[in-house]
């Protein structure tokens, strides 16, 4: 039952920011490649109608990757809308009416949070989540663990756990998604792929704007709860786990889950929280808010391959670059060259802006061979406009019924488990200069062995 296609698209929040800025151009992207014909019912409570709505997704598609007419002239054949407020049962009446003979739509919300748990209960007590029906839900998939678990209650009674897709749009990457292939069709990497040859891993999303417009999102959410404890997490849990028996969704998603329970949950000492300078005065944020706007992290992962391996995260906004970068340091070669500056070597995975794989080697250098020279053997790949965008490769596989990209409700648990305590633990925030690799305190506290590795643009 759960790899039919989905019959109907329903998308509540269709008057937002994220329907305009990633939905509209990922559907009229599904229809160029055949593989959207389904009504697609926008609902909100904006007091539109449908022309009203159809005007706001050609503009979207104008200043998001360009209209194309073939395209939207058929995606807008297919838009459907219902006006509403979420809270109204005559706004779920009037979308079983759009449902018509639909029986397996899929209910996308793409609306704050605090919303999903009355909008689920709505869509299950008017008969619009009937037993074939999926929900997808957007991030942050809670604030804690306490809500997470609420949510996953709420959620479980009226879709079971098949026919829920927990968003994380990271995953929709491509080199995120084909990161398992690199390590799993390749054996080259498995031999230092492990405690006894790496020193380090550290995990680097680095953007160099501010909170562009979200402060009011953004003060009630912080960085750990925005970036870490999900994108970061997901790549933590893709360059970490084991290699499955099989390919399917559930293969997958339970090797995940085992890196993630095999993480102690943080303490304070393992974080730094930094705010850069200004963000205060943003408008949405709170004049002494202390919310963070970067953050370090430092974990170990108590397993077989990994343990006493450290690992280091960081994200935040305003710094020097724009850029999420994997960097796995191996440990020191037992060299005969001491009178050489032999460096480690790393591995280097770059997921954007680029796609890049390479390898950080020694070399002699040919115009002194006294010398040693670093070299990178590179792969790299820039993205073009043909590559599936995230949100078109994970709506896609929502409608398809494939959950391999979705987190599953024991992932998330045990995500929100690892940074419950230190979201709660009100530690320092220190101010850091905008530009600048967060708070010095960073250096100081969370270092790995040989030093941060900050990625260049
Ligand atoms: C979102 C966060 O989930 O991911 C944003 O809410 C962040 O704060 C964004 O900027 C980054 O995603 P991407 O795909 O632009 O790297």
């Amino acid at each position: 039952m759960e790899n039919q296609p989905s019959d109907a698209l329903v998308f509540f929040g269709a008057t937002g920011d994220l329907a305009y800025k990633k939905i509209f151009p990922s559907l009229q992207a599904m229809v160029k490649r055949g593989k959207l014909n389904i009504p697609v019912i926008g609902v909100a409570k904006a007091g539109w109608n449908l022309d009203q709505l159809k005007a706001r997704a050609q503009d979207s598609l104008e200043k998001h990757g360009g209209l194309d007419p073939e395209a939207w002239k058929k995606l807008s054949s297919l838009l459907h809308y219902v006006d509403g407020d979420y809270n109204d049962d005559a706004t779920y009446a009037a979308l079983r009416k759009e449902l018509g003979s639909a029986v397996r739509p899929a209910h996308y919300l793409a609306i704050p949070p605090l919303l999903f748990g009355l909008v689920i209960e709505k869509l299950s007590s008017s008969g619009c989540a009937g037993e074939e029906a999926r929900v997808v839900v957007e991030k942050p998939f809670g604030t804690d663990l306490e809500s997470a678990k609420k949510l996953n209650t709420i959620l479980l009674k009226a879709f079971d756990e098949s026919r829920v897709f927990r968003i994380d749009h990271y995953l929709g990457k491509p080199v995120v998604h084909n990161m398992l292939f690199f390590r799993f069709a390749n054996i080259i990497s498995e031999s230092f792929w492990n405690r006894e040859y790496v020193e380090s891993i550290q995990i680097t999303m680095a953007e160099d704007f501010g909170v562009q417009g979200r402060g009011s999102f953004y003060d009630k959410t912080g960085t750990i709860r925005d970036v870490m404890e999900n994108h970061l997490f997901q790549l933590l849990t893709n360059i970490l786990m084991e290699s499955t028996p099989r390919l399917d969704s559930e293969s997958i998603r339970d090797e995940k889950v085992k890196v993630l329970k095999a993480i102690r949950a943080l303490s304070p000492n393992d974080v730094v929280r930094g705010q850069f300078k200004g963000y205060l005065e943003e408008p949405g944020v709170a004049a002494n808010s202390t919310t963070e706007t970067f953050a370090a992290l430092r974990l170990e992962v108590n397993s077989w391959r990994w343990k006493g391996v450290p690992i280091y995260l960081r994200a935040g906004k305003n710094l020097p670059v724009e850029c999420t970068e994997i960097l796995v340091r191996l440990k020191p070669a037992p060299t005969m060259y001491t009178d050489y500056a032999i460096r480690q070597n790393c591995m280097r995975i770059r997921i954007s802006p680029e796609v890049t794989i390479a390898m950080g080697i020694n070399a002699i250098n040919p115009d002194d061979e006294t010398q040693s020279s670093p070299v990178e053997l590179v792969a790299s790949h820039k993205p073009d406009s043909k590559e599936m965008a995230p949100y078109e490769r994970v709506l896609s596989d929502a409608l398809k019924g494939d959950q391999t990209l979705f987190a599953r409700e024991d992932y998330v648990e045990e995500a929100w488990r690892i940074v419950d305590p230190i979201i709660k633990a009100n530690t320092p925030v220190y101010e850091y200069d905008v530009h600048l690799w967060g708070p010095a305190e960073v250096d100081k506290n969370i270092q790995p062995q040989g030093g941060w590795h900050n990625p260049v643009a």
